[in-house]
């Protein structure tokens, strides 16, 4: 049977939800700039981690140099950036797997290592996605709460990795900002089980004080159940652009490898020049790194005046306690066109991304309306 377009939309229960009324070509324009039309209009988004200043300049020339390359497939580009990002660090290029975001990574070593029915553990509340999405695959997420200083229980951790496949470890973690020191972390990577992978998220860790100086990678060869994942969406602006990245043993990352469809061309090579250029300019990153520490001390200060509670950070957020400001504060701003982020599960907190320093002075002078 021939059926239109619309009784074929119809049929598949899209056309009555009312999310195909245009021509594609309009509706994909209008998807595309609705995230950008909100920061047009005013809305200073501070719920995502997102870099305020990027992309550089020396990057968005890169992405116009090469959007002409599109037509082929980015084989060596990737190449290229691997080369590049073990020569930063010092670890070999087979050391190194690239992602669309750290996001890919890590759902590819939960399909790998944990997620298929088997147990992953990691402290909480911290960044949840791997585990949830190993949920879907019936593995079961054994949390282990922070402690009350919000640092991280490592004996309850090592005890509940007994008899997991893989262990999550968010270091800067999200969304508490708080940090572990390289050599204990170190020391309790070195306790875990060796048949248990151990996955430490260094999302944040261009942020923190040592930089990457205080990261696990250079461990990798050593330790073949280690993975470290990092990302060109934080400190280097490129969310949008999906780039990130892990080190381990080579040996896991032909495991890791195994999930990837397609030749691992999962990358679009404007991304890939993007990043390219990113990795070079230091001098964005260390300007960066600044201004964050400039509005962290903003917020502080005005937290500190107003009597709340917040976690010190070593990242690009904060964690506050909400109880001074009035209820639904989350909400009310978000009315005030400013957005920050409250979890379901973490009742009384709320977590504020840093912005450019205009937008964080907006904040502080927008949230003391609501204080109790
Ligand atoms: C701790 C942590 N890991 C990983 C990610 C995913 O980042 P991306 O996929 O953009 O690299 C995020 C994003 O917010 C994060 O906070």
């Amino acid at each position: 049977m021939k059926h239109s377009r619309r009784s074929w939309l119809k049929n598949a229960g899209i056309a009555s939800a009312g999310i195909v009324t245009t021509a594609p070509a309009f509706s994909t324009n209008r998807a595309f700039s609705k995230y950008h039309e909100s920061e047009v209009n005013g809305q200073i988004l501070l719920n995502s981690n997102e870099n305020a200043y990027g992309p550089s300049q020396a990057v968005i020339e890169a992405i116009n140099h090469s959007v002409k390359e599109s037509n082929r497939y980015p084989w060596q580009t990737r190449q290229v950036l691997i080369d590049r990002i073990s020569k930063n660090e010092g670890i070999p290029s087979d050391s190194i797997i690239l992602g669309a975001g750290s996001t890919e990574i890590l759902q590819l070593a939960g399909l790998a290592f944990g997620a298929r029915g088997g147990k992953i553990v990691s402290s909480y509340p911290t960044f949840p996605l791997m585990m949830q999405h190993a949920s879907t695959f019936d593995a079961q997420w054994m949390k282990v709460p922070l402690d009350k200083d919000f640092s991280h229980n490592l004996d309850g951790l090592l005890e509940a990795c007994r008899d997991a496949q893989l262990v999550y470890f968010c270091n800067p973690n999200n969304p508490t900002g708080t940090k572990t020191d390289a050599a204990e972390l170190l020391s309790f990577c070195k306790k875990v089980p060796s048949e248990t992978m151990i996955f430490v998220d260094e999302a944040y860790i261009e942020f923190t004080a040592d930089g990457i100086s205080s990261s696990l990678a250079s461990e990798v060869l050593s330790m073949p159940n280690l993975v470290v994942a990092r990302t060109f969406s934080k400190i280097y602006g490129l969310a949008g652009l999906r780039v990130g990245y892990a080190y381990a043993h080579p040996e896991i990352i032909k495991q890791l490898k195994r999930y990837h469809i397609g030749f691992e061309i999962n990358m679009p090579t404007t991304s890939l020049y993007a990043a390219l250029a990113a990795a070079d300019d230091q001098t964005f990153v260390e300007m960066c790194k600044k201004e964050n520490s400039k509005a962290k001390d903003l917020i502080y200060e005005a937290f500190d005046s107003w009597g709340v509670s917040y976690i010190p950070s070593h990242t690009s957020f904060i964690y506050f306690e909400t109880k001074n400001f009035q209820p639904e504060l989350v909400a009310t701003l978000d009315k005030h066109r400013i957005s920050i982020r409250e979890y379901d599960d973490q009742p009384g907190y709320a977590r504020v991304s840093m912005g450019t320093i205009e937008q964080v002075r907006q904040f502080t002078s927008t949230i003391r309306q609501f204080r109790l």
